[in-house]
């Protein structure tokens, strides 16, 4: 089968190595174009700079987008899936943005549109949604998908060190880019909580319509007071049915220490369903990556060559329904001077709110002119 591979940078190399050196051999895939800029020289006889020659190719089956990015990754998707091609791609941004239009294209074409890359890496927990949806409803999804702010807060919690120190390490080694936003402010789980959604419970959410609060505000001394209260502060990403329809958020939680989550350190991803015959399933492992995020494209491949008719679900476009959601929530520094009200007045050491509505919580911080404070939802068990 022909592969036309879109960017060769993290995963497009990791691709490329995999597929010439492991599976290339058995001439089952084969890597016939290499989409590069213009401006690189081309190193390999494969490269292309020109999107037409891979188009223009009708021996071209799949197209492995690995570019990154809104445009022109989503043009080239579009146009790969209107020729009729197969589209593999692990651009959880561009995915999330662009979903209904591509999934439809896909469905008309009667051609696979897969990301297992896409959400949590190397670990394959799209595919054991689809495997759980076989048999069983699943009522939620809950877990932590970004590896760089597990690692920043694993190390601040092991080390007690502040939030700055522990980024600029993780960009050092390459964990963090070096524009953060997109992992510290909640926006790449907020994706990936999109692209979940659609797998577990074929409900497409805009990405805008889910809350997503990241761990830029989050101080030592926060992490300080859940350690001492029995709790770890992890950024969690979660979905749900609820009695209306479908509920998603992106928050930062004090997650009690008898959670698993609690206990995934250093770079790793975890993510739990509930369904109904299986109970929680958890997927632990290597949420990015080179190697990990490569494996999971070409499985996305091999998938696709196994099954190439397979039809794509169909999805419905949904509201992000939290009017029943209710928790407490820790707050943190000055901005959450203003909100004293809300404070549960049996935790008088930090700023806990009683059971409140989300909304009237997102009400309150879409008020503040400002800065954000640092906002947790803080695990609520039978310990009180
Ligand atoms: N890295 C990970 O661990 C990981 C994990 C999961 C998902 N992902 C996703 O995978 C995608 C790729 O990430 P990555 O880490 O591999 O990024 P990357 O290392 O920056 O690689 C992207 C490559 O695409 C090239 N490119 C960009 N625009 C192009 C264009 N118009 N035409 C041809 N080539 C173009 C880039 O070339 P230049 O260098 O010249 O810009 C670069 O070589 C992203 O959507 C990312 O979110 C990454």
């Amino acid at each position: 089968m022909k592969i036309a591979l879109l960017g060769i940078g993290t995963v497009g190399g990791g691709v490329r190595q995999i597929i010439d050196q492991a599976l290339g051999m058995t001439g089952r895939l084969q890597i016939s174009h290499i989409l590069i800029r213009p401006e690189h020289d081309k190193t390999d006889p494969r490269m292309t700079d020109d999107y037409a020659d891979i188009l223009g190719d009708p021996e071209v089956e799949v197209v492995v987008e690995a570019i990154g990015g809104l445009e022109p990754a989503h043009t080239y998707v579009r146009q790969a899936l209107e020729s009729g091609r197969h589209v593999v791609s692990s651009n959880k941004k561009m995915l999330a943005a662009y979903y209904p239009e591509l999934l439809a294209i896909a469905r008309q074409k009667n051609v696979r549109l897969l990301y297992e890359g896409s959400c949590g890496g190397g670990i394959p927990w799209l595919a054991a949604l689809a495997r759980l949806k076989r048999i069983d409803h699943i009522q939620s999804f809950q877990g932590i998908l970004n590896g760089t702010t597990n690692y920043i807060l694993s190390n601040m919690t092991e080390k007690g060190r502040d939030f700055a120190e522990m980024l600029s390490q993780a960009q050092e080694l390459g964990y963090a880019e070096a524009d953060p936003t997109d992992d510290i402010d909640g926006l790449d789980v907020r994706s990936k909580v999109c692209l979940s959604a659609v797998q577990a419970f074929d409900a497409y959410l805009k990405p805008e319509s889910i809350p997503a609060y990241g761990i830029r505000h989050v101080t030592a001394q926060d992490i300080a007071w859940a350690g001492a209260h029995g709790y770890t502060i992890k950024l969690v990403g979660s979905g749900y049915r609820t009695e209306q329809g479908i509920c998603a958020q992106v928050m930062p939680m004090l997650v009690s220490d008898r959670n698993l989550l609690a206990h995934v350190g250093a770079n790793l991803n975890a993510v739990s369903a509930s369904s109904d015959t299986l109970g929680v399933s958890t997927y632990i492992g290597q949420g990015a990556g080179r190697n990990p995020t490569a494996h999971a494209v070409v499985q996305d491949i091999l998938e696709i060559a196994e099954q190439p008719q397979l039809p794509m679900n169909e999805v419905q476009t949904a509201e992000n329904d939290l009017s029943g959601v209710q928790g407490v929530y820790y707050l943190s520094g000055r901005p959450a001077e203003t909100l004293r009200d809300l404070q549960n007045p049996d935790i008088p050491d930090a700023l806990v709110t009683r059971k409140m509505p989300l909304a009237e919580l997102l009400e309150r911080l879409s008020k503040l002119d400002s800065q954000l404070p640092f906002v947790a939802q803080l695990e609520e068990t039978d310990k009180g």
